[in-house]
């Protein structure tokens, strides 16, 4: 029988319905309380608001769960690969060998990025946050496939928008990081995997080749398969709203890495490593920092500590971490940061502060420490995480404008400024 959740206000009682999802979550539909009683609902910040319903991803925040389309992330990162989880999230289901090899037939056919886009790469100045350019570029990128921008797309043409744009991003994202460095781009190669292919593209140079590590490339798949879905986080949510205007693809995109580049979300990665640094100059004082964080009179925060769903380990940092201790020890590199960031880490956890708030690190705290051993700089860091987020956001947007269902996104407000003003004349005005 469905479930009925009542609400009494002004002595009347509104019915509203239960709905369930799959893993036992029950929200309460709200959608018709305003027309029924004239009650709006408000829940600054969306803390405890369910704004669709879907099934790429699955979170249990208690106990530290993540699953894409019910599939737990550890045994994805162990048996996977990046594009398989990027075909499981968007099309719902694991390929089978035909579909797979179609699928990055498709994606590597789409490598190329028209040669005048070149030029806007170059128009930036050297100093220029990656991000910055990312977003513009994924925009940019929709002048050259008008065919693509119907906001009423055919599946076929959807799923060439998907594919180009899998692609692309990654080239977009290269070229970025070539012109940060001052390099020449370098193009994909036909032999190389996609990730393998990516690393040739930032770390090839007229004077060397980059030769493929199989233990990088892992780790760097294996990166990326951890930030491909986080459910209904900020950016992906900046995606949702953005295409529920029937935005296309490539603007939705776009906003969705601007919403990443915050430090409260993917520009985390950035900060923790600038914190670290920060704490090793100032003599690996990290107590210091952790009585800081603390203090409510200092804005400062731990930086990669702390998630709005988890109230546990967040198991993305889980496995993170493992492959930190590995990279560093395959690449021979001893990194101080490393050590701050588990005296740190350690501190925290035995902290009756974080205790309390059930603050643990989460997917930002090591993921840093791992491309800096990889040489990819601080500032590219976020557009890591954008690169890998591309098939979530893209499974979120397909999601949505699919449903038959589908309305623009336009939330409430409860209004409390001024009532009922009167023009005054500007000699008028105090
Ligand atoms: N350092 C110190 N105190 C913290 C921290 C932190 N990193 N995070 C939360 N708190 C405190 C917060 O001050 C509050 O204390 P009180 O109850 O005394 O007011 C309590 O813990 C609950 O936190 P909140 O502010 O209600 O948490 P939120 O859900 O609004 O914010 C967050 C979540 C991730 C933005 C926040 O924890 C934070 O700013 N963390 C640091 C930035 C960071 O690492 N962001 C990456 C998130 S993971 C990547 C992603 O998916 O985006």
């Amino acid at each position: 029988m469905n479930k009925i959740a009542r609400l009494e206000v002004d002595n009347q009682t509104y019915e509203l319905p239960v709905v369930e999802g799959t893993e036992g979550d029950k929200a309460i539909d709200v959608s018709r309380l305003l027309s029924q009683s004239g009650y709006t609902t408000l829940d600054s910040s969306y803390a405890n608001t369910a704004s669709c319903i879907s099934s790429i991803a699955y979170i249990d925040g208690d106990k530290g769960i993540l699953r894409y389309r019910g599939i737990d992330i550890a045994e994805l990162c162990e048996k996977s690969t990046f594009m398989e989880v990027s075909y499981l999230l968007i099309y719902g289901k694991l390929p089978n060998s035909a579909e797979f090899a179609r699928f990055k037939e498709r994606v590597h056919h789409h490598s190329l990025i028209h040669e005048d886009m070149k030029s806007f790469f170059t128009s930036y100045p050297g100093h220029a946050h990656p991000m910055a350019i990312l977003s513009a570029m994924v925009c940019s990128l929709s002048v050259y496939h008008p065919e693509l921008l119907e906001p009423n797309q055919s599946p076929a043409q959807r799923d060439q928008t998907i594919t180009r744009l899998l692609s692309k991003v990654r080239v977009l994202a290269a070229f970025a990081y070539k012109r940060s460095v001052g390099e020449a781009f370098v193009y994909t190669r036909p032999e190389l995997d996609y990730i393998s292919n990516f690393m040739h593209m930032l770390f090839t140079t007229p004077m060397k080749q980059y030769v493929p590590d199989e233990k990088i490339r892992k780790a760097l798949d294996v990166l990326f398969i951890i930030h491909a879905d986080h459910e209904q986080n900020c950016s992906t949510s900046t995606v949702r709203m953005v295409g529920s205007s029937k935005a296309n693809l490539f603007a939705s995109l776009a906003a969705g890495i601007c919403a990443l580049w915050g430090p409260l979300h993917g520009g985390a990665n950035q900060a923790v490593i600038e914190m670290l640094e920060e704490i090793h100059a100032d003599g690996d004082n990290y107590k210091k920092y952790i009585d800081k964080a603390k203090d409510k009179n200092d804005p400062f925060k731990l930086m990669g500590f702390g998630h709005r769903v988890y109230r546990n380990y967040d198991p993305r940092a889980t496995i993170i971490k493992r492959y930190c201790d590995d990279v560093l020890n395959h690449l021979g590199i001893h990194d101080p940061i490393l050590d701050i960031a588990k005296e740190l880490e350690h501190a925290a956890l035995t902290d009756p502060y974080f205790i309390e708030r059930k603050l643990y690190p989460n997917v930002d705290f090591y993921s840093g420490i791992i491309y800096r051993a990889m040489k990819i700089p601080t500032k590219m860091f976020t557009v890591m995480f954008a690169l890998g987020r591309l098939p979530g956001w893209i499974a979120h947007w397909k999601e949505m404008v699919e449903d038959p269902g589908m309305r623009i996104a336009r939330p409430r407000q409860v209004y409390n400024g001024e009532v009922g003003q009167a023009y005054k004349p500007i000699d008028q005005r105090l």
